[in-house]
């Protein structure tokens, strides 16, 4: 296939399937699979024999697909094993695993009967089923998949006739949907989605209620952003600076997002190992987390005002690229000695975080896969959180614990703040001296361009990629992470 390299083609649309709520029994709805949640102690359940004779004991993630015979409506029914009060999390798991195998049975349509769900259940169902249905074929030219397309949902509730049912499912939809963008974005080949392509595919996406400016090369250099002027130096691409503005009447809080958009990473002139770059494509998945979950936010119509900068440009090593020794002003004026061009994320969050303080917002949240120490501190599934303000750090790792997203603290040490700014030719060190605390300097760099503003920095290196295979509702390759955490802070933000 020849890759497409104009503008305006980066998004690909994510599948996205039909999810409503029923109050149908499993046994009467008309489905061709039926997902049915089983615990390890439900003798009663009615398919009871059929999962006894399949040696199915009902534990936690366990399967079972069998022909539904005379059971139900349905062809085939697929039981997951689950506890007796599943958690949310287990719910969106359970959804995602019965999808999943719903469709290698050829079904295009699922009812799912997981649990006696709630109006909290079936967001959970809900927002599990559409996060499994994921899957990314804009580069397939033959479908080599014997998956089928699961085209509906039904959820099975005995509220389903209520309108707050209703509203959870649809709620899902649009958090779902808004991950699965940040997954197409990220798994996107990095030539189809240089700078002005991606800030084209988000001029493009026409949210009702959301403004979108972009900047391009000769506005950065008028606005002062030497961070994405240098580091886009050495790349033929230059970079762009988009802004997301979503102010609804009423709003009371502003929250401001910031995300790291290098739409590919080489290191520049410190480039870089083969091996070190093979998923550098992913670099961009900060600015795909907060585009995708302002969309979201708009979307819901959620009464809180979001700003959203992402900060694109290419990290690419030539005879223009910025030198280790170089010194960039970003904006605001502050200059910056660079040590190591790899350390290109802070460099351009510094233009987009100076652009947030500069703002009326009150909270201001950045989301970057900035560390390749993060991922040695916290390991390939937890996002590090790290920040100026408790009150907003804690309320990070509140709505991330709800939406199902592992985070964990991590502190900006007094020494390490000193190191940033012990430059002796500039205001502040663009690279740490010591070989310690990667994630905590590029913290502490990130803090000098925030000024008074509430702050927190999620940094995503591990979470945003998955190098393994597919595991409940996470696929292989870019993962979305972030955008559920921040759809959740707008919610708590919004005191929804
Ligand atoms: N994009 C990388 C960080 C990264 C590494 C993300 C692995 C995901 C997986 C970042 O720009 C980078 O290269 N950071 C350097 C910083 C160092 C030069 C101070 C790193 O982590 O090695
Ligand atoms: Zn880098
Ligand atoms: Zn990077």
């Amino acid at each position: 296939m020849t890759p497409n390299l104009g503008h305006g083609c980066a998004t690909t649309v994510a599948v996205m399937l039909e999810v409503t709520v029923s109050t149908s029994k499993p046994s009467t709805v008309r489905a061709d699979a039926l997902v049915l949640g089983v615990r390890s102690d439900d003798d009663g359940a009615e398919v009871s024999e059929a999962l006894a004779a399949v040696g199915f004991t009902g534990k936690e993630g366990e399967t079972a697909v069998f022909p539904a015979g005379d059971f139900g409506k349905v062809r085939t029914v697929v039981a997951v094993g689950l506890p007796a009060e599943p958690t949310a999390e287990q719910l969106r798991r359970a959804a995602a695993v019965g999808l999943r195998k719903a469709s290698a049975a050829k079904a295009s349509s699922v009812a799912m009967a997981l649990h006696p769900a709630g109006v909290e259940e079936v967001g959970a169902i809900a927002e599990g089923a559409g996060l499994g249905a994921y899957r990314f074929d804009r580069y397939k030219t033959s479908d080599d998949d014997s998956r089928t397309n699961i085209e509906s949902v039904q959820v099975l509730t005995p509220f389903g006739r209520q309108t707050t049912a209703t509203a959870a499912a649809e709620r899902a939809v649009v958090v779902a949907r808004a991950v699965n963008a940040a997954r197409d974005w990220v798994n996107t080949a990095p030539g189809d989605l240089r700078p002005p392509a991606f800030a084209d595919a988000i001029a493009g996406l026409g949210t009702k209620g959301v403004d979108v400016s972009v900047w391009d090369e000769k506005r950065l250099a008028k606005e002062g952003c030497g961070g994405l002027l240098g580091v886009a130096a050495g790349s033929e691409v230059p970079p762009r600076l988009v802004r997301m503005t979503y102010s609804p009447a009423g709003a009371t809080q502003h929250l401001a997002l910031v995300g790291k958009g290098i739409t590919f990473d080489s290191g520049g002139l410190s480039i870089k190992t083969g091996p070190g770059m093979q998923t550098m494509k992913m670099d961009m998945a900060g600015a795909a987390a907060v585009v995708a979950a302002t969309t979201a936010i708009a979307e819901l119509g959620l009464p809180v005002a979001v700003t959203a900068w992402a900060c694109l440009a290419e990290n690419m090593p030539s005879g223009s690229a910025t030198r280790p020794g170089d010194v960039l002003t970003l904006r605001g004026g502050r200059t910056v000695e660079v040590h190591n061009t790899d350390a290109e994320g802070r460099l351009v969050l510094g233009d987009g975080l100076a652009l947030a303080a500069e703002s009326d917002a009150d909270h201001v949240v950045d989301v970057a896969t900035l560390t390749g120490a993060c991922l040695v501190a916290l390991g390939e599934r937890t996002t590090g959180v790290l920040g100026n303000d408790d009150d907003l750090r804690e309320r990070v790792l509140g709505a991330a614990e709800l939406a199902g997203e592992p985070m964990w603290p991590l502190p900006i040490p007094e020494e390490i703040g000193k190191a940033v700014t012990s430059s002796t030719i500039a205001d502040v060190r663009q690279h740490n001296p010591k070989p310690y605390g990667g994630t905590l300097y590029a913290a502490a760099f990130l803090r000098e361009f925030v000024g008074e503003k509430a702050w927190a920095h999620l940094d995503i290196a591990g979470p945003a990629w998955n190098d393994g295979g597919v595991r409940d509702y996470t696929p292989t390759g870019g993962t979305g992470a972030a955008v559920r955490t921040l759809v959740r802070l707008a919610e708590d933000l919004a005191g929804a």
